[in-house]
């Protein structure tokens, strides 16, 4: 029987781990076994400090509903979920737009529109046009490329938090042109602050961070043969654009509101044009490039799978 301290147990848990088949499931378990382990001895964790982690952990996993999804605001406030997403960017066979944050607010249902139509349903905010092409890695337009977009409402809010699925307000899906052209009319976009009535909200508080994120709009864009791209716009100028709480902004993602613009196809309009490149997908595509989901989507999965 070997003598189990504080350094020794590390050994013996990948030990007994090492009979995993899954050699995948065996190297991820095993890192993060090591790197919890290396964590408790680099602060001495106490039991009382491990409680209050079980604790809030917990409170994490019941504020998850079919409208939110905690734990995912936990990864992106930890940065975590920023750097599973420039992980999955330095795997893309070429050079394409940096993604960003999914965020808790996708939902797969939007409703599809045509190209020019407005995603306004609801709402005053100020009308803005967003247009711009999609493109390969060579500059060649991409024909027929879907691009699903959201954003928030003028009082940073969006339809989901009304919790009410049959409010669908500010989302669509549109079909890029034969050019591979995409434009449709949005409003100005505001910076707000991340859902904060829960435990990460009351992380947030106890750091003192602000918790906002700054204006911005989010897409995901995918073409048949080319890696889904899911990704947000920044809005420059904005105050927090340095600071973002769950750290989506990248240099290359920030982009202007324009006042006057005559190449817009809504000339009369503000406008925000952004032309995106894809990447050709490759077989390490196979797995999906969302750090996040329709929370209502994960809900039904984790039901279905306690079912069987
Ligand atoms: C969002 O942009 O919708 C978002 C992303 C991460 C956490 C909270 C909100
Ligand atoms: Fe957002």
């Amino acid at each position: 029987m070997r003598a189990i301290d504080e350094n020794t147990i590390t050994d013996a848990a990948l030990e007994q781990m090492s009979s995993t088949p899954d050699p995948r499931l065996k190297e991820v378990l095993s890192g993060l076994v090591r790197h919890l382990h290396a964590f408790a001895r680099e602060v001495d964790l106490t039991p009382d400090e491990w409680l209050e982690g079980i604790r809030f952990l917990t409170a994490v996993g019941q504020k998850c509903t079919e409208h939110r999804q905690e734990f995912i605001l936990l990864s992106d406030t930890l940065g975590l979920s920023s750097l599973v997403n420039a992980l999955h960017d330095r795997r893309a066979a070429e050079p394409a737009t940096k993604s960003s944050l999914l965020g808790p607010f996708y939902r797969q249902d939007a409703p599809a529109m045509q190209l020019g139509s407005s995603i306004v349903s609801q709402g005053t905010g100020s009308e803005v046009a967003i247009y711009g092409y999609v493109r390969d890695a060579a500059g060649r337009g991409i024909s027929n490329a879907l691009v699903q977009i959201w954003e928030p409402d003028e009082t940073g809010n969006y339809d989901l938090q009304k919790h009410d699925p049959s409010v669908m307000n500010l989302r669509g899906c549109f079909r890029t042109d034969s050019e591979g052209l995409y434009y449709l009319r949005g409003v100005c976009p505001t910076g707000y602050m991340i859902p904060m009535d829960g435990p990460v909200g009351d992380m947030i508080r106890a750091q003192k961070r602000h918790g906002y994120r700054p204006a911005h709009i989010h897409f995901v864009i995918g073409a048949s043969g080319y890696r889904e791209l899911v990704t947000a716009l920044y809005i420059a100028g904005d105050d927090h654009i340095d600071s973002d709480t769950v750290f989506g902004v990248n240099d290359s993602l920030v982009t202007s509101l324009n006042k006057t613009d005559p190449a817009s196809p809504f000339p009369n309009l503000p406008s925000i044009r952004y032309d995106f490149q894809l990447a050709k997908a490759s077989a390490r595509d196979r797995m999906s490039g969302r750090v996040g989901a329709d929370p209502s989507q994960i809900t039904k999965k984790e039901a279905s799978a306690n079912s069987r």
